[in-house]
């Protein structure tokens, strides 16, 4: 954490710009272009080919494109030539990393701000959290950035996304449908507990406006864990607004007690499944380890700009169909 006051976030990189939620960041950022002096995104070879089409339109709308490898030095050290705040939106799969990625953010006197790839769970909601296994490697990032004299941090907080994409709280998950599921072409769900849990929820498109406004309320987003959110609400008022949208009639549905959920998620881990964090997340957003009493919109203009839950059945409708 820096000792000076809050410089202002202009020269951005973000990195993990093409990924599901570096995507939404980026492309709000980009329609906020006339707010910062520099967008730039940093990207693998792999992907610069694999998606050329979105990296070129990138381009086109004036973003500089660094091509190179997170895990080199040399790559990372010229990419954050220029650049004063560093966004990350890299994947689970390289957390840690970021840790090192920090370390040279440090050592590049132009960098006074860093975003870590968070945008999920209050991974310090209370004293459990410390020894959560999904928060293992967040928490690690979170202590070298509070250990970096010379960078000042923003976590976006946002709790899980309310989007219907597959494996999100909104949308079909057939992997492991007993951790809950919205299923829009079966007209099926499974609610954990009785359905009346809270649990404060995030869409993909609010969380890249909500990093906008965090960076250019530079200020009052910095050194904080910003609690945002859309709305927050229960399995029971979704699955009436998906009822609602999809012509009236009722879903069938099943119910996934918090025991069960408790007992699912051991089996997974004992059995080392990839999916065991899924269970451990829905666990805790159950128990309402993301439920804000108040939210921190407010602190960056962020209240009225958020979606409602019928924006987000009507979102998740139109995804799930597209599948
Ligand atoms: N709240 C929720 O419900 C929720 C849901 C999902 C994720 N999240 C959080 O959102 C954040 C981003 O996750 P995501 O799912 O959006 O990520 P993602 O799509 O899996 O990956 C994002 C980017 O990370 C980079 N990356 C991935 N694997 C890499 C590797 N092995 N080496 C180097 N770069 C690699 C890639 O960038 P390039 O190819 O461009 O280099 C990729 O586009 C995470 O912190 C995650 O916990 C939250």
């Amino acid at each position: 954490m820096s000792q000076a006051g809050s410089l202002p976030c202009k020269k951005l990189l973000i990195i993990g710009a093409t990924g599901l939620i570096g995507s939404r960041i980026t492309q709000e950022i980009v329609r906020n272009k006339s707010k910062f002096d520099r967008i730039a995104i940093f990207t693998s070879p792999g992907t610069y080919e694999a998606k050329a089409s979105e990296v070129d339109k990138l381009k086109d709308e004036g973003v500089d494109i660094i091509v190179g490898d997170v895990t080199n030095s040399e790559d990372v050290k010229k990419a954050y030539q220029d650049i004063d705040t560093v966004v990350s939106a890299v994947g689970r799969n390289v957390i840690e990393h970021q840790v090192e990625l920090v370390r040279l953010a440090n050592e590049t006197p132009s960098i006074h701000r860093f975003f870590p790839s968070e945008y999920g769970t209050d991974i310090e909601y209370g004293p459990a959290s410390a020894n959560e296994k999904p928060h293992q490697k967040k928490l690690k990032v979170r202590a070298a950035l509070q250990a970096a004299d010379k960078l000042d941090y923003t976590y976006v907080v946002t709790g899980p996304y309310a989007d219907g994409n597959p494996g999100l709280y909104f949308g079909a998950n057939k992997a492991v449908k007993e951790a809950g599921t919205f299923d829009v072409k079966n007209k099926e769900a499974v609610l954990i507990g009785e359905g009346n849990f809270r649990i404060s929820f995030t869409t993909m498109k609010d969380v890249g406006k909500l990093v906008v406004l965090a960076l250019t309320h530079a200020e009052a987003s910095r050194n904080k864990a910003l609690r945002v959110n859309s709305f927050t609400t229960t399995d029971s008022e979704i699955l009436k607004e998906f009822e609602k949208q999809t012509g009236g009639q009722q879903w069938g549905v099943s119910y996934t007690s918090l025991d069960t959920l408790k007992k699912l998620e051991q089996e997974a881990w004992d059995a080392g499944k990839p999916y065991a964090t899924v269970f451990t997340l829905r666990r805790i957003w159950a128990e309402g380890g993301t439920l804000y009493e108040i939210r921190d919109n407010h602190f960056i203009d962020g209240d009225d700009v958020v979606e409602t839950l019928a924006d987000a059945v009507a979102e998740a409708i139109r995804v799930q169909n597209s599948i």
